[in-house]
């Protein structure tokens, strides 16, 4: 079964930004582009003017995972600064309808984001309006984090859901993935991972994505 990989920038050398993207875009499947706002999540990354200059840079698709209070606020300018999904937090929209609505007047594609804590019920209404659902697997805010196994059930249960409904849904996992876990991972039916340290801080990061796809794709 065929894995996206999505390569975290948030691990990437930020004053060689374009530099890192340019060397993994040949072999990445998306971007993973984390906006944080220091209110959502206790930490602050990049925003608007960031994306809209790596967009000058390369086609990839760029998958945006908004960790901010009020994620819709910025929709139309994220747009126009060249995302293709758009990731939004159950935590920070309960009610994700309009959310959802907005995303998609922005010609853009639409996912949902679970925190650890969260039970995959939260979204399961929604899941046939989604694009991709996000199973966070560490506290959203940092890289560098250890991967929770605990989360492997939801998964399970995103991946159940998509299929007894007959929809179309990425299942994503993101956090502390690396070649150990990449398989466990799929096997429990993601079919996206995103990877920050595993790809940005090897020493050859465009090995480091096939190695991950490599593990990931491996049967059990
Ligand atoms: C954490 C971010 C992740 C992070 C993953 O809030 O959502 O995308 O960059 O980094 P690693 O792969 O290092 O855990
Ligand atoms: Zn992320």
């Amino acid at each position: 079964m065929a894995v996206k990989i999505a390569p975290s920038l948030l691990a990437a050398d930020f004053a060689h930004l374009a530099d890192d993207v340019e060397r993994v875009a040949p072999v990445v499947d998306w971007l993973h582009l984390d906006v944080m706002d220091g209110h959502f999540v206790p930490n602050l990354s990049f925003g608007i003017p960031v994306i809209e200059a790596l967009r000058s840079v390369t086609d990839v698709y760029f998958d945006c995972h908004i960790m901010t209070t009020n994620p819709d606020v910025y929709l139309g300018e994220l747009a126009k600064a060249g995302i293709s999904l758009a990731t939004m937090h159950i935590e920070a929209v309960p009610d994700p309808t309009r959310a959802m609505e907005r995303t998609r007047e922005q010609g853009l594609d639409f996912g949902l984001v679970i925190n650890p804590g969260t039970p995959f019920d939260a979204v399961a209404p929604y899941v046939e309006r989604c694009d991709v659902i996000l199973v966070m697997s560490v506290e959203p805010g940092y890289g560098g984090q250890s991967f929770m196994p605990e989360v492997l059930p939801k998964v399970e249960a995103a991946r159940e859901w998509v299929e007894s409904h007959g929809l179309r849904a990425d299942i994503q996992v993101d956090g502390g993935v690396t070649t150990e876990n990449a398989q466990q991972i799929t096997s429990a039916g993601a079919t996206v991972l995103v990877a920050g340290t595993a790809v940005f801080r090897a020493d050859d990061p465009p090995a480091a994505v096939e190695a991950l796809r490599r593990a990931a794709e491996t049967d059990e």
